[in-house]
């Protein structure tokens, strides 16, 4: 197949949400801290009859369903994501409920996890498969699921929670330059999740921003590399209309661009103009390790990309903004983002995208979109997964209800023989809810 990519896209969130500015005040952080410090808007977590389970049959019977796919077309079915629900079972297998109820159990695929990078993962899988020689014509599918929850501190309102399908196959308007992909893979311990009994992880959270922003760093040399090797000449910012990251928060994506700035000055890259060149020249000599520790440098390059930030960054936000750090799906949440807002203006634009799971795993890709025919258009794309509507209708909950539902969660995590409240009174119809769990841990989901 050729122009091998992204066809369709749903993504599914939960309706309960937190604002960060009441739980700002709430935790009694400084005001500002959450919201222009992490720059985050709004939290959503799963209540106690949603988790990733729940949340990605919710998702893969919706794209079915919206862009008219018959279950028997689909060949293989891969899953990212780092919850853990079970150390054996897959995420996949439970899909599979909806597949063998249209009699097609031929699909290959199960789980992949590492951190926030299972999705990319799984999308290679996906990618490659439809590219290669084993493939059967069918579609591949792919479904990133995370609820992130954080203990009680600094991390706590870097959580999140969504799932996101991704319909693959050829002639995608979503499409991919294979050949151009960089990647970092080295031993970290910046976030892991050591303890079996918690669904929290274990976060060194200055390093993994440091770990972070190398592992980017590295990404874009070698992604840089493979740009010159296959296309003869060097590669800047100005190469791609807009860049996608992996948003734990907004600040992040904001100093990550400033990074790519920084390097294209390092490089001697076209995009840098003569005032940028001024501005930075005081930061040339620094080392690698230097350069991630000025603060000088930080806040500099942030003022040097603002404009370009606003131009090629801005409008992959909104998603990762207001719902947070979604783990696996957060990349490709910030990717709907860019379809939501540009849909009409992306034909033929190249989009690059950079994925980042702690541990560390990291690859920077590209993407180039076309308008698509219908069902298979960027704009039947943002019609059908409706984010203005998806985020109107949410329910804000204070703070000491969030906390309440994350300390009920803890109990139950890894818990068995219970039944959950049942009350789907706030989920859209054809969601799926948890309504038990029996006393061997099987788990039973209900739709609305
Ligand atoms: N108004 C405006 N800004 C403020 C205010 C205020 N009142 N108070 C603090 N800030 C700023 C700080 O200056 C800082 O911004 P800067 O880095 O641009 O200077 C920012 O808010 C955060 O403040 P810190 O004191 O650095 O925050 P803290 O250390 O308490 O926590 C952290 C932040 C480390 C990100 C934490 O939330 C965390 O550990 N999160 C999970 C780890 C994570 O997401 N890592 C990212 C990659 S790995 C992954 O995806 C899981």
């Amino acid at each position: 197949g050729k122009n091998v990519g992204i066809l369709a896209m749903d993504i599914y969130f939960p309706p309960t949400c937190v604002q960060q500015e009441a739980l700002e005040a709430h935790d009694g952080a400084s005001k500002g801290k959450y919201t222009i410090g992490l720059g985050q808007d709004c939290m959503a977590f799963c209540s106690e009859v949603e988790d990733v389970i729940s949340m990605s049959l919710t998702v893969v019977a919706f794209l079915l369903e919206k862009y008219g796919v018959d279950p028997k077309q689909i060949g293989r079915l891969e899953v990212g994501s780092e919850t853990v629900i079970d150390k054996s079972k897959s995420i996949k297998t439970f899909i599979m409920q909806i597949f063998e109820a249209s009699g097609n159990t031929d699909i290959e695929g199960v789980d992949s996890t590492n951190a926030c990078y299972g999705g990319t993962a799984a999308l290679f899988n996906c990618v490659n498969w439809v590219e290669s020689a084993s493939w059967d014509g069918r579609y591949g599918l792919v479904v990133c699921t995370d609820s992130a929850v954080y203990a009680e501190g600094p991390a706590r309102p870097t959580g999140g929670a969504a799932a996101i399908a991704l319909l693959i196959g050829p002639d995608a308007p979503i499409a991919f330059e294979s050949k151009l992909r960089g990647s970092h893979m080295a031993h970290a311990y910046d976030f892991y999740k050591p303890n079996l009994a918690s669904e929290y992880p274990v976060v060194d959270g200055k390093l993994s921003q440091t770990c972070y922003l190398t592992a980017l760093d590295t990404c874009y040399k070698y992604f840089c590399h493979k740009f010159e090797k296959f296309e003869g000449k060097q590669f800047s910012v100005d190469d791609a209309e807009y860049f996608v990251f992996h948003s734990p928060y907004n600040k992040l994506v904001q100093k990550s661009f400033a990074r790519l700035i920084f390097n294209d000055f390092v490089r001697s890259a076209s995009s840098v103009d003569e005032t940028a060149k001024e501005n930075l020249s005081p930061f040339a000599a620094l080392t690698g390790d230097e350069s991630y520790q000025s603060r000088d440098l930080e806040k500099v390059s942030q003022q040097v990309a603002k404009p370009v930030y606003d131009a090629k960054v801005q409008p992959t936000t909104l998603v990762p903004k207001q719902v947070g750090n979604m783990y696996t799906a957060s990349l490709y949440a910030a990717l709907v983002s860019l379809i939501h807002s540009k849909h009409s203006t992306l034909n033929h634009k190249r989009v690059v995208l950079f994925s980042y799971g702690s541990g560390l795993t990291s690859t920077m890709f590209s993407l180039r979109l076309h308008e698509g025919k219908h069902p298979f258009s960027l704009l039947n794309m943002a019609n059908i997964m409706d984010i203005d509507g998806k985020l109107k209708s949410r329910h804000e909950f204070i703070p000491e209800k969030f906390i309440e539902t994350l300390k009920l969660m803890e109990h139950r995590y890894g818990a068995k023989d219970f039944v959950t409240s049942k009350d789907c009174s706030l989920l859209t119809p054809g969601t799926y809810y948890l309504t038990e769990v029996d006393t061997m841990y099987r788990r039973f989901y209900s739709k609305k």
